[in-house]
């Protein structure tokens, strides 16, 4: 894993969008993955602005919350639109959301894997940091193999959502997500500095579900200081940055 620690919130996001457009210069029609939450709508709101062209571009994400219908203001799937996807220029027949409200929900999961593969995988996923080092909706204590299923919410993350929030999601597993090419997380704030010390520093373990970026050969953390305050080894990574080829060369 590199990580990569930039001064704010602001610039992290411009290095994410780097990334995103390296990857567009060598691929007009990738598979991209995104996240949810507050973190990414800095990155969501420069590549609305980007100019690059979207409209070869599969489309995924990475969980949802289970029960709430198309257009429901707590679903992730009205959140990327109204953030993302709507005006980006896209191809319908490319977006694939995961749906919480589909009748059986095993089934869905199951659905998504092959359509994931059917796009030829996925080039690269955005990926967001619970302050309990969940990836996606993977609790802590998911399996590091795990595949896109149904799962409950730990108590901590629905007090993050407020009240009113259903108590399941359907996620891409761990597995899943490591299958994807390239990992681009972003994290900012002091609220993450722990989750990014337990995931960068400490033990590849199913009870930090985002260690599991340890195993990926393209795993970047883009962070910015507040959310670096608690690496032991933030000066070699800011020597790291300082000193070597950038993205993609
Ligand atoms: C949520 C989502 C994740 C998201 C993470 C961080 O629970 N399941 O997909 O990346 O938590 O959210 P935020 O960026 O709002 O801090």
């Amino acid at each position: 894993m590199e990580v990569i620690i930039r001064p704010d919130a602001d610039a992290a996001a411009e290095t994410a969008l780097e990334f995103v457009r390296r990857l567009y210069e060598k691929k007009a029609d990738p598979v991209l993955g995104l996240a949810t939450g507050k973190t990414p709508l800095k990155l969501y709101a420069r590549l609305r602005a980007s100019g690059l062209d979207f409209s070869g571009t599969h489309f995924f994400n990475l969980d949802e919350l289970v029960g709430l219908p198309d257009g429901d203001p707590k679903s992730f799937r009205r959140f990327l639109r109204d953030n993302l996807l709507d005006g980006l220029g896209i191809q319908e027949d490319r977006v694939r959301l995961l749906r919480g409200d589909a009748p059986d929900l095993e089934r869905e999961a199951s659905d998504y894997e092959s359509a994931i593969k059917e796009a030829g995988g996925i080039d690269l996923q955005i990926l967001g940091l619970g302050r309990n080092g969940h990836i996606g909706f993977n609790e802590p204590g998911s399996s590091l193999g795990s595949r896109t299923r149904p799962k409950t919410l730990d108590r901590e993350t629905l007090a993050d959502y407020g009240p009113g929030t259903p108590r399941f999601s359907i996620t891409m597993g761990i597995g899943t997500i490591l299958e994807a090419r390239l990992l681009l997380m972003i994290a900012t704030g002091e609220g993450k500095a722990e989750a990014v010390r337990r995931i960068a520093e400490g033990p590849l373990t199913s009870e930090t579900p985002g260690s599991a970026l340890q195993l990926h050969p393209r795993a970047h953390l883009v962070v910015d200081e507040a959310a670096a305050s608690r690496l032991a080894r933030a000066d070699y990574w800011r020597w790291v940055w300082d000193n070597k080829w950038r993205v993609g060369q």
